[in-house]
């Protein structure tokens, strides 16, 4: 049995993965923190039998839940100001981690690459671990490299509590896309397009444009338009529950407790894409 930590169980993500894991074969819940519901069992607050009854700790707590459960691995899907102080505790402690946590910062990302190989804990990081949208990655890298004459635009919508913008997701298909094509995300992104004073809006001949929509209960929606002289391609993925997400996040789970190399995996290495 693999006997994983939760971070943030009571969260939108959070309670699904929560579930799945209570209930898998593979997996022991051992403890469970976050900064709401402290002291309540996860079994009740989920509404699953939880055969361990374990209770929702208070995440200032977390080397010591760690002391008296020790847990294998950590799965995380909080905040990133959040993640960016757990995962290293976590990592510090040899524990392996699964964080789907987005907007994660650029020094974390280096920081926990280095302690990743010093506490001999390879973890997943991962800004969309659905397998559909993984096989999007796929499919975007190879249209960009067959298309890469066409204009390219990238358009994503999500719920308006949503607190990053644009998602993680559609930076990554950015990423992919100017890799397929031998360029920089950073060099040729335009995040929206917009008439300003005294400026001739201009087309997206050598950028990819990155727009975002916020509305609702928009589980996660995105296109990656490729268009040509006279016809377009559209490829589209429509998260319908966060479910498609958990289930990825499960098997990130399994897949890391048995990686042996000892590096930071991405959702493409767990489904051997
Ligand atoms: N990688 C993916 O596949 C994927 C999918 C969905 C969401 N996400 C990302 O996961 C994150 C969470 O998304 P959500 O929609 O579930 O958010 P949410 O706001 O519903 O849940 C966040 C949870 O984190 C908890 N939390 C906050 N601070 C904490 C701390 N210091 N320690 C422990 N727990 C803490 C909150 O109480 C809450 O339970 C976001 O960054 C989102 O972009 C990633």
């Amino acid at each position: 049995m693999i006997k994983l930590l939760i971070l943030g169980p009571t969260g939108t993500t959070g309670r699904i993965i929560s579930s799945l894991a209570i209930e898998d074969d593979e997996i022991e819940v051992v403890a469970a923190c976050d900064v709401t519901q402290i002291g309540e069992e996860l079994g009740a607050v989920l509404a699953v039998n939880d055969p361990n009854n374990i209770q929702i700790n208070d995440v200032k707590n977390l080397q010591e839940i760690i002391n008296k459960t020790k847990p294998e691995v950590a799965v995380d899907f909080t905040t990133a100001k959040a993640t960016e102080k757990n995962s290293i505790i976590c990592v510090e402690n040899g524990i392996r981690c699964v964080i789907g946590t987005t907007a994660l910062s650029k020094e974390f990302l280096n920081q926990l690459k280095d302690l990743v190989k010093k506490y001999n804990a390879p973890a997943i990081i991962s800004p969309n671990m659905a397998a559909g949208v993984n096989v999007l990655f796929k499919v975007s890298e190879i249209l960009a490299n067959y298309l890469n004459e066409w204009d390219i635009e990238i358009i994503e919508a999500h719920h308006h509590r949503k607190v990053d913008a644009p998602s993680g997701t559609a930076l990554k298909i950015g990423e992919v896309i100017s890799n397929s094509i031998g360029s920089n995300l950073n060099e040729i992104a335009k995040y929206g397009r917009e008439k300003g004073p005294n400026k001739r809006l201009v087309g997206a001949k050598n950028e990819i444009g990155i727009h975002s929509i916020r509305g609702g209960d928009i589980v996660g929606d995105h296109t990656v338009l490729f268009a040509g002289p006279g016809e377009r391609i559209e490829l589209k993925h429509q998260a319908h529950s966060r479910m498609c997400f958990a289930v990825g996040a499960i098997k990130a789970i399994k897949f890391i407790v048995k990686a042996k190399e000892i590096k930071i995996y991405t959702t493409n290495e767990v489904l051997g894409l």
